[in-house]
């Protein structure tokens, strides 16, 4: 046929192949990539989603420094068995305070995007502690030592600093209350009206039941906030994007 015979011409000539590939990659890579420098925003806004209070920010990094991420993703696939499985598919904006994100692919356990309230503060004190003692099956490491590990907030002003580096819009005066607001989220009996008016919603408890301000306490702090920030009885997608 004579489609098929220009198209050997093409086949059977090396430069010519490369340079019309080229071009076809070219073309392409352009169309996929200039429309995002004229959106104003490729994040959908969503309401609830705020920036992570000072101790689930600490709780974080200690997530990411124990390499949690290794076996645990955070994103839910908008397909039926994930949804099924682990609540709403993860949204944009649901990570857009998250330097670097986590949201992984590697499950060696289960995705923890909406972890957030499944369970008691207790019941992850003693998964934690002994992932076993809860499920006999399990392969998870024990992270017991993080109980004995006190914290006190000194450097998370720094970090909370770092992050609006990267656009985290984290306020004066949130900065300014960094070490106050991260010793009033683990005590019920402080005054910390302030730090939920910075932070709406924030969870304020004992969260690993012993006295002072552990590793545990903010690995749990931020394990319970995972996934619920967003209301999603109320959650309208924006279709008209
Ligand atoms: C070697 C892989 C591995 C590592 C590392 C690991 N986990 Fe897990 N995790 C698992 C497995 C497997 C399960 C499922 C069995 C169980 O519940 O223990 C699990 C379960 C969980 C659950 C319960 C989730 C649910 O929906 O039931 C939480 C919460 C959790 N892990 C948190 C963590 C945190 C926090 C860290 C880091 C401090 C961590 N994991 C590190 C493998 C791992």
């Amino acid at each position: 046929m004579a489609f098929l015979d220009k198209h050997k011409k093409i086949e059977t000539n090396a430069s010519l192949l490369l340079v019309l590939a080229f071009l076809v990659v070219t073309i392409g890579g352009l169309v996929e990539i200039v429309p995002l420098f004229y959106l104003q925003n490729t994040i959908e806004k969503v309401e609830g989603v705020r920036p992570y209070t000072p101790l689930e920010l600490a709780g974080r990094n200690i997530y990411i420094r124990e390499g949690c991420y290794v076996c645990h993703s955070q994103m839910i696939r908008p397909m039926r068995d994930e949804v099924e499985r682990y609540g709403h598919y993860s949204l944009a904006a649901e990570s857009m305070y998250d330097h670097p994100f986590q949201w992984g692919s590697k499950r060696t356990g289960p995705d923890l995007a909406r972890v957030g309230g499944r369970y008691s503060d207790a019941w992850h004190v003693d998964h934690l502690t002994n992932p076993q003692s809860v499920v006999p099956e399990s392969v998870m490491p024990k992270y017991g030592f993080l109980l004995h590990n006190m914290i006190d907030g000194k450097y998370i002003e720094d970090v909370m600093k770092t992050n609006q580096m990267v656009g985290v819009p984290y306020t004066e005066d949130m900065l300014k209350n960094a070490r106050a607001d991260f010793a009033a989220q683990a005590d019920p009996d402080s005054d910390y009206e302030g730090l939920q008016e910075r932070y709406a919603k924030a969870n304020v408890r004992n969260f690993d039941g012993q006295p002072g301000i552990s590793e545990m306490d903010a690995l749990i702090a931020y394990l319970q906030v995972l996934g619920t920030m967003v209301d999603f009885s109320t959650f309208i997608p924006d279709k008209s994007r």
